[in-house]
């Protein structure tokens, strides 16, 4: 597995591979969630590389990124045993040389669920995203279902700005009391682990988005919001200061 840190150093690298090259974009503290994604790739792909950033400018708040678990060593160590065959993993100063003058702005379903929510958020995801591609020029690129919205919006990007990587979605993959894998679970003490599979449960069983909304504060939880919306129902609460986000197709 090769290891890149040089935003030039890949770029030389990337001329050399004629194959298909399949991307995984990540901010680390990898889980199954992820690695479901590098699975996918290795099946279509020849070549697949993942990238390991924790992205500044999509944290709307300053504690949520100081707090992002960062487990590079363990990242690294999973990768290899997946058989990735290149990992980048760049700085800040490398991926921001206009330090986030230019950036790209959706304006209409970026507002909406997490983007009324957390201001700026998906102007950070779809700009970082945007940099990598332009980099790592993939063939294809795989994101979870988990963060519908932004896979909706990385897909509604590529399409506005005929970008020539082929955006797929990977089905969100759970802990077996169905709470969806994620980076910030870790984050949870015992009691909110205990509580949390209640935010899946509560949007696949409630009759209505405002039924699931008022379920889930009886349960506990802080809600942000609860909104049905193309087929799927979608919510986000918090358990003390970290933040879940899922979602559920209907029917
Ligand atoms: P991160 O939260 O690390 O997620 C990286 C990818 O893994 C995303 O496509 C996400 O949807 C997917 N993923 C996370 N948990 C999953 C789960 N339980 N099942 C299936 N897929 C899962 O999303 C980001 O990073 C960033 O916004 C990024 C796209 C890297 C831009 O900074």
């Amino acid at each position: 597995m090769k290891v890149f840190t040089a935003v030039d150093e890949w770029r030389a690298f990337r001329d050399s591979l004629g194959a298909s090259v399949g991307f995984v974009p990540t901010m680390g503290a990898l889980h199954a969630g992820h690695l479901s994604l590098v699975q996918s790739s290795q099946s279509d792909n020849d070549f697949t590389v993942a990238s390991i950033f924790v992205n500044p400018t999509q944290f709307n708040r300053a504690a949520d990124l100081e707090h992002y678990p960062r487990t590079t060593e363990a990242d690294l160590a999973a990768l290899q045993t997946s058989e990735v065959d290149a990992v980048f993993m760049p700085d800040n100063a490398s991926l921001y040389p206009d330090a986030y003058t230019f950036r790209v702005n959706e304006s209409e379903f970026s507002q909406h669920l997490c983007g009324a929510h957390r201001p700026g958020h998906f102007d950070g995801v779809l700009t970082v995203v945007m940099k990598l591609f332009n980099i790592i020029r993939p063939t294809r690129a795989y994101f979870g279902e988990k963060d519908y919205q932004q896979l909706k919006l990385v897909r509604g990007m590529v399409n506005a700005f005929f970008m020539p990587v082929g955006i797929m979605a990977c089905p969100t993959v759970r802990e077996a009391d169905g709470l969806a894998m994620s980076s910030r679970n870790a984050r949870l003490d015992a009691q909110q682990r205990a509580k949390a599979p209640g935010l899946f449960r509560t949007l696949q069983a409630a009759g209505s988005a405002a039924q699931a909304r008022e379920q889930l504060e009886q349960l506990g939880f802080d809600v942000d919001y609860v909104e049905d919306l193309d087929g799927r129902r979608f919510g986000a609460v918090h358990l003390g200061d970290v933040r879940l986000i899922d979602n559920v197709a209907f029917g």
